[in-house]
């Protein structure tokens, strides 16, 4: 039998070498050289993915577990001995223990296969930083025959030790928005002789927030958010056009089909109302994080067997996205949160996990599909 994975270590390791969305190529190797000393035999997929299968004895249900791999373009300022050697590029999402966690699950239970039904695949998922990765994993087959899916991320606001669940919608979908409006430029002293994109995207701007609750249910949680503007170059000069940027989220699935028709309508109307024109770019990105009842209850159990229903709290939901929803589309499937310890919030340049939290996490998944390996 292999040597026991030292996870610490092989987070740490990488830690040091921490890699962009579709960048993971040393972060895939050392995978897949962990994956083989445990006698697994990895596959590479969507160039930086790694998949594994764990073999039971006896024939029954295929059961995958998620770990997603890619790092930040962050420098790095946690003060840690071990901290990023790449300049701008750091580990300030946890992803490094996510894979930790994985390969301890991994060896969990490929040295107690001979206890189990069906078969476990495990996926190390490259970019979900960018929330490209579990798309092109899904379009590449590596969710085709699975009948239940876990995954988890760390939670800083949690303590290691403890975990946090919820059924049904735990993260948010998110769309992202582009509004080019589109005016006719000239002197800022004649503005009466111009048609001013500015000030219109500024009545956009402010006009789209009442799509929060005026146009939709107010008790439907919803963000519309612009996080980039640019017009113009210089002082003096009004433009042709305005260009925004933005993100749209919300737990609603009804939302997704209905919202990019009335976003462009009400953008389109305000626009021209300043004499503009508008065009809006609505692009789904990722669906929301949906729980399955069945399945959370049983990662729940599992978890109350583990640490105890003192440390097995209810999750809040959170407006954030995760890309684990676009498995959730093809199979049920339950995320949750891992506390990892404080005292910095996701991709903040102190950003540090407590370790301790990995082996917990490891034994987790590993009882998760183990036991859905068993009911299914
Ligand atoms: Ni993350």
């Amino acid at each position: 039998m292999p040597a026991k994975l030292d996870l610490i270590a092989i987070r740490r390791d990488l830690h040091q070498h921490p890699e962009t969305a579709f960048n993971e190529h040393r972060t895939a190797r050392v995978i897949a050289d962990h994956l083989r000393s445990l006698g697994l035999q990895p596959r590479f997929v969507a160039t930086t993915g790694v998949v594994a299968e764990i073999e039971g004895a006896e024939s029954g249900p295929l059961v995958a577990l998620r770990a997603d791999t890619d790092a930040l373009p962050i420098q790095e300022q946690s003060g840690v001995g071990f901290a990023s050697r790449y300049p701008g590029v750091m580990h300030a999402c946890g992803h490094d223990m996510h894979v930790a966690i994985l390969l301890g699950a991994a060896e969990i239970l490929s040295q107690s296969r001979r206890e189990l039904r069906g078969r476990v695949r495990l996926i190390f998922q490259p970019a979900e930083e960018t929330t490209e990765g579990a798309r092109a994993l899904v379009e590449a087959g590596v969710i085709d025959g699975v009948e239940a899916i876990f995954g988890l991320h760390n939670h800083p606001g949690l303590p290691a030790g403890k975990v946090a669940f919820r059924e049904g919608s735990l993260m948010a979908a998110s769309d992202r928005l582009r509004i080019k409006v589109l005016g006719k430029g000239g002197h800022a002293a004649q503005p009466h002789l111009t048609i001013d994109p500015v000030v219109a995207a500024a009545g956009i701007l402010t006009g789209m927030q009442t799509l929060v609750s005026r146009v939709v249910d107010p008790l439907e949680p919803l963000v519309v958010s612009i996080g980039h503007l640019t017009a113009g170059s210089t002082f003096n000069v009004i433009p042709d056009t305005a260009l925004m940027e933005g993100t749209v989220r919300y737990f609603n699935p009804e939302l997704r089909r209905v919202l990019p028709r009335q976003l462009k309508g009400l953008v389109s109307g305000i626009a021209e109302g300043y004499r503009c024109s508008a065009e809006v770019e609505y692009q789904h990105m990722v669906p929301p994080v949906h729980n399955d009842t069945r399945l959370n209850e049983l990662a729940l159990g599992c978890a109350i067997d583990l640490l105890g229903e003192e440390n097995t709290l209810p999750a809040e939901r959170s407006l954030g996205a995760e890309d684990f929803a676009v498995y959730q589309e093809c199979v049920p499937g339950c995320f949750f949160w891992l506390g990892s310890g404080g005292p910095y919030g996701w991709h903040h340049p102190a950003f540090t996990v407590d370790e301790s939290a990995i082996e917990v996490g490891a034994r987790l998944l590993a009882a998760m599909a183990r036991e859905a390996t068993r009911i299914l």
